[in-house]
């Protein structure tokens, strides 16, 4: 049933949302996305009762701080049952390599399995134009490559990225390096305000191994169909 590589954004601002779309999609969807929106707004209940389902939580919060506080602010989500928590690759080396060390010890120190921590490369929203107002050389390509490979060398288990640079990373960074993919929409889907997007089977076989899906499952008319749609489809890349 559940595929460990769909996660179902959860895009909403109201418990009672996440309960229905939780619900509704049972045992086909094992992995959820929580953003700023709900968390800011509902707070660490949303992970307690995701982890009382049974689901898995990906805490998409892009921590972007100086070493000490990173590492403090992930320690503390980690113990709210995370399964996956991000932070921006920009805060430098010293930054993402303190917080993964000090993420380790503490689950260690805990005696739970540490959540994964990957990093946010260049935001997918960055065109070239605000990109050179940040006074950047580099190519935007050139620099999500560059901040991957930083990213694994500080011991982070992989980055978020967008479906189209898949595969250089994939191919800068080897095999065993999460890249997980937003953007995603099944073939005749809505685009909604996403630019550059790509199918789940396409995102796949092009390297990334995790897909977060918002509107096409919880805008769906039916959000448990759409689900199981799109897993058949994933289901034929292995
Ligand atoms: O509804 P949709 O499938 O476009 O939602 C994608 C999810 O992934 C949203 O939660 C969005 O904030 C997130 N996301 C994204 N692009 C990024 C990073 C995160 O769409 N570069």
């Amino acid at each position: 049933m559940a595929d460990e590589r769909l996660i179902a954004a959860l895009d909403f601002h109201r418990m009672e949302d996440v309960e229905r779309l939780v619900t509704a999609l049972g045992d086909s969807v094992s992995y959820y996305k929580v953003g700023m929106e709900l968390f800011y707004s509902v707070g660490a209940q949303v992970v307690t009762w995701l982890r009382q389902q049974g689901k898995d939580v990906f805490l998409d919060l892009k921590l972007h701080d100086i070493p000490n506080t990173a590492a403090g602010g992930i320690c503390s989500l980690m113990r709210l049952g995370a399964t996956m928590l991000n932070i921006h690759a920009s805060g430098g080396y010293t930054m993402m390599k303190t917080t993964a060390e000090r993420m380790h010890a503490e689950a260690e120190k805990m005696g739970i399995p540490c959540p994964k921590l990957i990093a946010v490369t260049v935001l997918t929203s960055i065109n070239q134009d605000d990109w050179e107002g940040m006074g950047q050389a580099l190519q935007i390509k050139g620099a999500v490559v560059r901040l991957a490979k930083l990213a694994k060398k500080a011991g982070l288990d992989g980055v978020v990225a967008s479906a189209q640079e898949a595969a250089l990373i994939r191919e800068a960074c080897g095999e065993d390096f999460l890249i997980v993919t937003p953007g995603i929409r099944p073939a005749g889907c809505d685009v909604n305000d996403q630019s550059r997007v790509v199918t789940p089977a396409r995102a796949l076989s092009d390297g990334a191994t995790q897909l977060v899906i918002g509107r096409p499952i919880y805008a769906a008319v039916d959000p448990k169909h759409a689900a199981l749609q799109i897993l058949e489809e994933m289901e034929k890349v292995k």
